[in-house]
């Protein structure tokens, strides 16, 4: 058996704290919503009771709203910051107050069709039909089909240049004092600046001030943006949810989810730009659309059917982005002045993300690219070891070390 695949199941196992997987040790020390999501996928191909494990620790966090947050803190851990009393939820266990990509159902239909087991998917099932319900009402009371994060982290792509224009608005003034801890355990030049913890800080300090109130929040929220990569998962886990609610003879949840998709997936169609070849999300504050070049521009593939002339403009302008790097997908258009090749999300190249693409191009028949993405992908995590994310011009492994969701991105596109 291939070496790299035991020490991907060692990670998740050193990972583990009791059902639940840290991303990594002491960098990341609770349980991360999208990252669970992918570790229950990595689960579902050798242990599906693991895997249901993992999604329902995770729901232990949902709260009443219908939102699951993105962190649970299950335990105390002082290595982390903003912990607990900085978020001041009210949750019965400890939980942030933001959200995180929705993957959960994606993952639980995997997990389903491996295990077959009805009765342990079913609650599962309710928990993200309840959450979607949340997305579109809460983050979208509008009605366009697109939903809006109200923090970067909510987009799991924490300091991308998507973010620089909406995020300079934010002022960088707190009530909390800011006591970062990533900084002691990884290099302070891959991680974002202390700018930009400034002004995350004050956005988690004015939510707190609406005291988690969804309605309060979308009023006064100074950072509010309709988002293409959160919108094209959400669309992607609503196909999954409603084969769910098909397969289990809930026609009425299967006709409500169908109209959430088809309402998305208009809205997603309607961000097309030829001119960039790429999908471009919007900045609701300023109503203007948000043209840096990041790989979420490419992630609608996930959820569309595309025509074949936009699929070939996107697989032609990926494959721009990808000529020369030694490690694909860069997360940040290479060479452009935002672009970091080692700073976190905005260069890098991410093994979950290269995971969605794969799966993207995969939908939309373009096989040479998904192949070659995956074999740059397993070739760089057998290098450089399971890191958190990779420099895409020297392919060096970069940020914290073991970490969970490369070890189950590895584990599926490994096999
Ligand atoms: C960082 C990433 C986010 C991830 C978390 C835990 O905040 O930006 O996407 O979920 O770390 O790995």
């Amino acid at each position: 058996m291939n070496m790299h695949i035991n020490e991907a199941k060692r990670i998740l196992v050193t990972n583990d704290r009791g059902g639940y997987t840290v991303p990594t040790d002491r960098l990341y020390p609770f349980q991360w919503n999208w990252d669970s999501a992918f570790v229950a996928m990595g689960f579902a191909l050798y242990d599906t009771d693991r895997a249901y494990r993992e999604l329902e620790r995770l729901v232990e966090g949902q709260w009443a709203d219908g939102m699951i947050p993105h962190i649970v803190f299950h335990q105390p851990s002082d290595s982390y910051f903003p912990g607990p009393n900085v978020w001041r939820t009210r949750h019965s266990i400890p939980t942030s107050g933001i959200t995180q990509p929705p993957v959960f159902a994606i993952a639980l239909r995997k997990l389903h069709e491996a295990s077959g087991d009805r009765t342990r998917t079913l609650p599962l099932y309710e928990a993200a039909l309840k959450w979607h319900r949340w997305w579109y009402s809460a983050r979208d009371p509008e009605g366009t089909g697109l939903v809006a994060l109200l923090h970067p982290w909510e987009s799991g792509s924490d300091n991308s240049p998507a973010w620089d224009v909406a995020l300079a608005r934010v002022p960088t003034t707190t009530d909390t004092p800011v006591v970062r801890k990533d900084t002691s355990h990884v290099n302070a030049d891959m991680r974002p600046r202390n700018e930009d913890y400034q002004r995350f800080i004050h956005l988690v300090d004015v939510y707190a001030a609406c005291e988690w109130n969804w309605a309060k929040q979308w009023e006064k929220a100074p950072f509010k943006v309709a988002e293409v990569q959160t919108t094209a998962i959400l669309l992607k886990a609503g196909e999954d949810l409603r084969a769910l609610a098909q397969e289990f003879g809930l026609l009425d949840d299967a006709a409500e989810i169908v109209a959430f998709n088809e309402k998305s997936r208009r809205a997603l169609l309607a961000q097309w730009r030829p001119a960039f070849s790429r999908f471009v999300s919007r900045d609701l504050v300023s109503g203007q659309d948000i043209e840096a070049p990041t790989h979420a521009g490419f992630l609608p593939l996930l959820a569309l059917d595309l025509s074949a002339d936009l699929a070939d403009a996107v697989v032609a302008e990926m494959q721009r982005w990808s000529d020369g790097m030694k490690v694909a997908f860069p997360t940040t258009k290479p060479y452009v002045d935002s672009f970091e090749a080692k700073r976190y999300w905005r260069g890098p190249s991410w093994a979950i993300i290269n995971w969605l693409l794969i799966e993207g191009l995969t939908r939309n028949s373009r096989a040479d690219m998904a192949e070659a993405l995956r074999l740059s992908t397993v070739r760089a995590i057998e290098t450089e070891g399971f890191a958190e994310y990779f420099d895409p011009i020297t392919g060096e492994g970069c940020g914290g070390l073991g970490f969970s969701w490369t070890a189950a991105a590895y584990l599926s596109l490994a096999a």
